[in-house]
């Protein structure tokens, strides 16, 4: 069966008074049905943008889609009129975004905001509305839902707030819920219980489920799949525990180092990335990761390296199987350096 969502080829571009930030740089990925994709990668590679793309709510200027499809349900996102958008927001494809604050309204009562799009999309009444809304709270774990129908975003916790931003997105039963970096401002309690929240939710309401993070963690415990993005490009992409236990693009291998496992004893140090990702203005055409690489080579640094199959069902941005080779670290604290 086709995908759910197919994105294919997307570039989106912001033109500053430096350059063309090229934020999203020909991005392939899809999510099927009921699946969950995990979207990992550094600050700044380009998470957000994508799924703002996805949306087309990428501000403009300074910003543009400039090439690509994103199909979803078969329809080319990028073909349709704001109505058409409008309705797909919302109804189709639900957001959850990367802080709540700045997407619910202060002067609102939560439960204004959450009648209003009821309201809208799904033509219920005021009354009916307003209790959905209060069902929707209750489904999110609101203690005294209908009570707190009319707080304000500011009388709630960070985490309440969360879970306010979920109600909305689910308020009309998308059929996909993106959700850019969820948990993020959260301690790692709440954190647990939104993702756990997401996961039922996702099960109940048959979604899909787009899950944008940097939290390695979060990628293994609640996805099928995972697509890893640096210096806006897709690098590697696989099944979650194939991606886990054989990962082949040295900075998802780096990414993988830098997080503690429980399988692995006290025994092992964590090994943070050294150095930053580029600047997304003018990329010279080579590996995109090599200045931080362990495993670089001369080949690295003629060309960008195009994403290749490297088992089934698992593509790599990388020219080299560097899964037998020693790292470059290694070799020169060892004295056999070349
Ligand atoms: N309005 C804008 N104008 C100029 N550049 C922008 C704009 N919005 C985003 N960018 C640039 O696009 C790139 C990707 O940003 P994006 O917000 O997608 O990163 P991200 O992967 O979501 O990071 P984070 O994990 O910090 O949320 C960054 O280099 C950013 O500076
Ligand atoms: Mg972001």
């Amino acid at each position: 069966m086709a995908p759910l969502l197919d994105v294919r080829n997307l570039e989106t571009h912001f033109h500053t008074q430096d350059g063309v930030v090229k934020a999203v740089d020909n991005v392939s990925f899809y999510v099927n049905r009921g699946e969950t994709l995990g979207i990992v990668g550094e600050s700044g590679c380009g998470k957000s943008v994508t799924s703002l793309s996805i949306m087309r709510l990428i501000p403009s200027p300074p910003g543009k889609i400039a090439g690509g499809q994103i199909f979803f349900d078969g329809e080319d996102l990028l073909q349709a009129n704001e109505q058409q958008m409008r309705h797909i927001r919302g109804n189709r494809i639900a957001m959850i975004f990367q802080d709540p604050m700045t997407s619910l309204n202060p002067v609102l009562t939560v439960g204004r905001q959450i009648t209003e799009s009821l309201e809208l999309h799904l033509k219920l009444t005021k009354r009916e509305a307003l209790s959905r809304a209060g069902e929707l709270l209750d489904m999110v774990g609101i203690p005294s839902a209908s009570k707190r129908l009319d707080n304000y975003p500011h009388q709630f916790s960070g985490g309440m707030r969360q879970r306010v931003m979920i109600a909305m997105a689910l308020a009309c039963n998308p059929e996909l819920l993106i959700a850019d970096e969820p948990t993020t401002a959260l301690d790692v309690t709440i954190q647990a219980q939104i993702l756990e929240l997401i996961n039922r939710l996702k099960e109940e309401l048959d979604m899909a489920v787009m899950i944008i993070t940097h939290d390695l963690g979060v990628v293994a415990g609640m996805t099928d799949r995972v697509t890893v993005m640096y210096a806006g490009k897709v690098v590697e992409e696989a099944k979650t525990s194939e991606l886990f236990e054989n990962p082949r693009m040295p900075y998802t291998i780096g990414l993988l180092r830098s997080i503690p496992r429980l399988d692995e004893g006290r025994g092992r140090k964590l090994n943070p990335i050294r150095g930053l990702p580029p600047s997304l203005i003018d990329l010279p055409q080579l590996c995109p990761f090599s200045p931080r690489c362990d495993y670089v080579r001369d080949e690295c640094l003629t060309k960008t390296p195009p994403l290749r199959s490297v088992a089934q069902d698992h593509r790599a941005a990388c020219l080299f199987d560097i899964t037998m080779e020693t790292p470059l670290s290694v070799q020169q604290s060892e004295g056999v350096a070349a």
